[in-house]
């Protein structure tokens, strides 16, 4: 069967490239639409050069702007694009505006659609992502979903069984093919003038924590209270907020631009704590057994928190400390085995599907 898979941002390149070097593989005959949401080159290209990605056989080109915008622009570009090409399947992963346009898109074609982390849910409706995954949910025919949870939570809002597959994350499967290149080959800690276990890591891109400069002034408040260095590589949405609101940064920050993929492994293995509100790393940090806190007060992967890798705080800086504190004991990885590229690949091509491990090995 012919596959088209989409990819639009940072994370969807990453946790896609599992999938597209499996197909790669396999011999399958698939293509990649990039809709190039993100497009600066430390967003983007970084990824396809570091993890080894054919390029896109269409780009659609549609960049920033608002949700209609952007959404709209994928609809009106990738419409002609599946008209000419046929594919039996379009693959999305996440819940980015490029997914839920991509699923709509195909649906109206009826082309079949095959959701890559399916039914995740923060229960926020202000989080324009909620919106992307449930939709994206109703209108798909393969909902890959990573843990019970997700099977459940899809269950519940009446989706059929026969659409449902746990699989786990194919984040696994992208840290194990990089963990140990990334310690041998990136540089970053000597760059940096970094020590292992010397330093905090922070990211944050969240609409709700960025877009106020109030908001992000909360941020930077809390950051100023962390007692040792912090390491930052910044997410141009939030550049653009600390620039034009003129927000100064503490002194015990150091802050680059957004860095590959290499690197950043390296530098979450190697922290003492991830401060984040993303959700990619949320799930690396509790794969990679480095306690994270996370600057929000949902999340749609609860299954870090149930293991006690991670902490909600939201902006509060006593939370966050005391976060910080905490006495940690080793946990589970919850997301999988590495294997998720494969099971879905041979969902979608119907061959007999591995049941999901819970371990790394
Ligand atoms: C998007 C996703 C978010 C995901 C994130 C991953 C939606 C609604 N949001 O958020 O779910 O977590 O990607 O990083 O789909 N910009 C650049 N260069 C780029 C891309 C963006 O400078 O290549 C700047 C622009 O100022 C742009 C802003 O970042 O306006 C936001 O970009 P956008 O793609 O709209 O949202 P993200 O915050 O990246
Ligand atoms: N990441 C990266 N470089 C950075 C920051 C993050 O390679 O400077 C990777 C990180 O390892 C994770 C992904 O980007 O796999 C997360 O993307 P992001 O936080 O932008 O999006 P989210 O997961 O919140 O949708």
């Amino acid at each position: 069967m012919k596959t088209a898979i989409l990819v639009g941002t940072r994370p969807e390149i990453i946790k896609m490239a599992p999938v597209i070097r499996e197909c790669r593989k396999r011999k399958i005959d698939y293509f990649i639409i990039h809709s190039k949401q993100h497009y600066s080159e430390k967003l983007d290209a970084i990824f396809f050069s570091e993890l080894d990605l054919p390029a896109p056989k269409y780009n659609l080109n549609v960049g920033s702007g608002g949700h209609a915008n952007q959404t709209g622009r994928i609809l009106i570009e990738l419409e002609p694009i599946l008209v000419s090409e046929q594919p039996g399947i379009l693959l999305v992963q996440g819940d980015t505006n490029t997914v839920v346009a991509g699923a709509l898109a195909a649906h109206k074609l009826h082309i079949k659609v095959g959701h890559i982390e399916a039914g995740l849910r923060s229960f926020d409706q202000t989080m324009p992502e909620e919106s992307n995954r449930i939709i994206a949910d109703h209108i798909s025919d393969y909902l890959f979903a990573v843990t019970d949870l997700q099977v459940d939570q899809l269950k519940r809002e009446g989706l059929p069984d026969s659409k449902i597959f746990k699989v786990g994350n194919t984040i696994v499967d992208a840290l194990l093919s990089h963990r140990s290149q990334a310690e041998k080959t990136s540089q970053i800690l000597r760059v940096l003038n970094l020590q292992e276990k010397g330093y905090y890591l922070l990211t944050s891109h969240r609409a709700a924590n960025v877009d106020d400069p109030n908001a992000l002034i909360e941020i930077i408040r809390l950051v100023a209270r962390i007692p040792g260095k912090v390491y930052w590589p910044i997410h141009y949405r939030t550049q653009k907020v600390l620039k034009e609101a003129k927000i100064d940064l503490p002194p015990n920050l150091i802050w680059t631009e957004p860095v590959g993929y290499s690197d950043f492994v390296k530098l979450l293995s190697n922290c003492i704590a991830v401060i984040t509100d993303s959700g990619g790393v949320q799930e690396e940090a509790c794969i990679l057994g480095v306690p994270c806190v996370t600057i929000r007060d949902r999340t749609e992967r609860p299954e870090t928190v149930d293991v006690g890798a991670n902490v909600l705080v939201h902006r509060n800086a006593e939370a966050m400390l005391e976060a910080l504190n905490r006495p940690i004991a080793s946990w589970e990885n919850p997301f999988g085995d590495g294997h998720t590229a494969e099971r879905i690949l041979d969902i979608v091509t119907e061959q007999e599907v591995l049941p999901v491990l819970q371990t790394l090995d």
